[in-house]
């Protein structure tokens, strides 16, 4: 049943509405739902979409990206079509470079200096961030090699890519925009992870406690939506302590409308909203989000996430955040976490993940057909949508170049 704009505009009346100094987004692939690359049109009916929502708490007019690549045009990289859209509909954007089974990022920069040359401020003055990398450290972690989450990219390679980005951008008015990395909570957690903290500007966290089976943080009721609140508000305290002085922001959270059960969490409408008011009510205003997703992207993935589908503004369900939320106030405690110690050394810490070579043992190919990275230890991680339908190319493919081709393909898949 859709939700009435009546009963949205009435519910609207009685609830709080956000500040409106952070902002305030969704996630966008660069696929639809069929596999097809987004034309302009696509990302403008989508980003005008969520602009309009009904009953939201206030104006979702930024999105996040995972690449500046326009698909197919790696040859010669142009930049993605949600640029020209976002500016078209005065949406801020949180872009995205992929960093993994590459490298070196120079298309990504290449396609983002043609972006800068051809539009100018007014492609600009709606960056508010750039992310060198999405969960590329999960993916080599302990939990994604044993998702078979694909293949990811070490703090040493991103580190540099991170350096080659601020270099490229430090004669142009990108020069001052923030730029991160997007990880999930669970790697920002470990320790080892510290001295790559050093290098970014903000940490992008990804965190679902819909996947959080109660491997890292237990809790009574495990993953039930009635512990979303205190399992994410433990993981996301667990982040800010370790990102010290940086800002964290929360790249992607949801949880899925349609899809199967996971261990106690049940998808659905219900639940949905539900976790929209206890985690999105709360957070939205105080932290930068990125919702995921107003439509999904992969085809493959079992989970539903998209609480507008339709792109026309109209939500599955009550988007208003009223004012008497009541939130559980129990905390979990953290796992296994080395939260602060950076006795390891990063540098070998992703032996594991051979990301630039050939080998398919973490590749994308690997990668269950239902989105493999949000297996059962996965942490807090659906963006299994990420590379699941990519495993076709790798088969075919060996040399790293064409991998760092699939793991844009992949991105674009999310
Ligand atoms: C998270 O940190 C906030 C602010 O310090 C605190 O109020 C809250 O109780 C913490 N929550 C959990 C679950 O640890
Ligand atoms: C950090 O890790 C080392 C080695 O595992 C351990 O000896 C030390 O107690 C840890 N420190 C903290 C603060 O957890
Ligand atoms: C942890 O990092 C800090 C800052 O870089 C450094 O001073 C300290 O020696 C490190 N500790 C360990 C155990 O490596
Ligand atoms: C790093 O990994 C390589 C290859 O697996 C191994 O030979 C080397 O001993 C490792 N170094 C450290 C410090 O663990
Ligand atoms: C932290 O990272 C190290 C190196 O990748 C890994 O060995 C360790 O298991 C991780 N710790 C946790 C709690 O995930
Ligand atoms: C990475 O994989 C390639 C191909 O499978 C292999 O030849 C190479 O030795 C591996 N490197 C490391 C460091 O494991
Ligand atoms: C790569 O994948 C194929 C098919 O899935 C498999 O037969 C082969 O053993 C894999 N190779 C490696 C190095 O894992």
């Amino acid at each position: 049943m859709r939700f009435s704009s009546t009963a949205a505009v009435l519910a609207a009346t009685v609830a709080t509405v956000v500040a409106e100094d952070k902002y305030l987004g969704f996630n966008s692939g660069a696929t639809n739902d069929q596999g097809k690359v987004k034309t302009l049109e696509d990302f403008k009916t989508e980003f005008k979409s969520q602009q309009e929502l009904k009953g939201a708490p206030g104006k979702f007019n930024a999105v996040r990206l995972y690449t500046n690549i326009k698909p197919g045009s790696e040859d010669s990289p142009e930049p993605i079509e949600a640029i020209p859209a976002a500016i078209e509909t005065n949406t801020k954007m949180l872009l995205g470079m992929w960093a993994s089974g590459t490298t070196n990022v120079d298309k990504e920069l290449a396609a983002l200096n043609k972006a800068i040359e051809k539009h100018g401020k007014k492609f600009t003055d709606l960056v508010v961030g750039i992310s060198v990398g999405s969960e590329d450290l999960y993916r080599i972690s302990v939990d994604g090699i044993a998702n078979k989450a694909g293949v990811g990219a070490d703090i040493d390679v991103l580190t540099k890519f991170v350096k080659d980005t601020r270099d490229s951008l430090k004669d142009t008015d990108l020069k001052n925009t923030p730029i991160g990395h997007v990880d999930t909570w669970n790697v920002w957690d470990n320790g080892t992870v510290a001295s790559f903290i050093k290098e970014v500007d903000f940490l992008g966290v990804d965190l679902y406690p819909y996947y959080e089976n109660g491997k890292n943080i237990p809790m009574e009721g495990g993953n039930d939506i009635k512990n979303a609140f205190p399992l994410f508000q433990t993981a996301m305290n667990a982040t800010l302590k370790a990102a010290g002085d940086k800002p964290v922001w929360i790249t992607e959270t949801g949880w899925p409308v349609t899809g199967e059960k996971w261990e106690q969490a049940q998808p659905s409408k219900e639940n949905a909203q539900e976790f929209w008011r206890q985690v999105g009510c709360y957070y939205f205003g105080k932290v930068n989000t990125f919702w995921y997703i107003q439509k999904d992207s992969n085809p493959d993935n079992k989970m539903k996430f998209g609480l507008a589908p339709e792109l026309n503004g109209e939500p599955l369900f009550d988007l208003s955040c009223p004012d008497d939320i009541k939130r559980p106030t129990n905390g979990g405690t953290v796992k296994g976490g080395n939260n602060g110690n950076n006795s390891t050394s990063g540098g070998n810490s992703t032996s594991g993940g051979n990301s630039t070579s050939s080998g398919n043992s973490t590749g994308p190919g690997s990668n269950a057909p239902n989105g493999g990275s949000a297996g059962p230890n996965a942490g807090s991680n659906p963006s299994a949508p990420v590379n699941s339908n990519a495993g076709s190319f790798v088969k075919t493919n060996a040399a790293a170049l064409a991998l760092s081709m699939v793991f844009a393909v992949a991105a674009w898949a999310l």
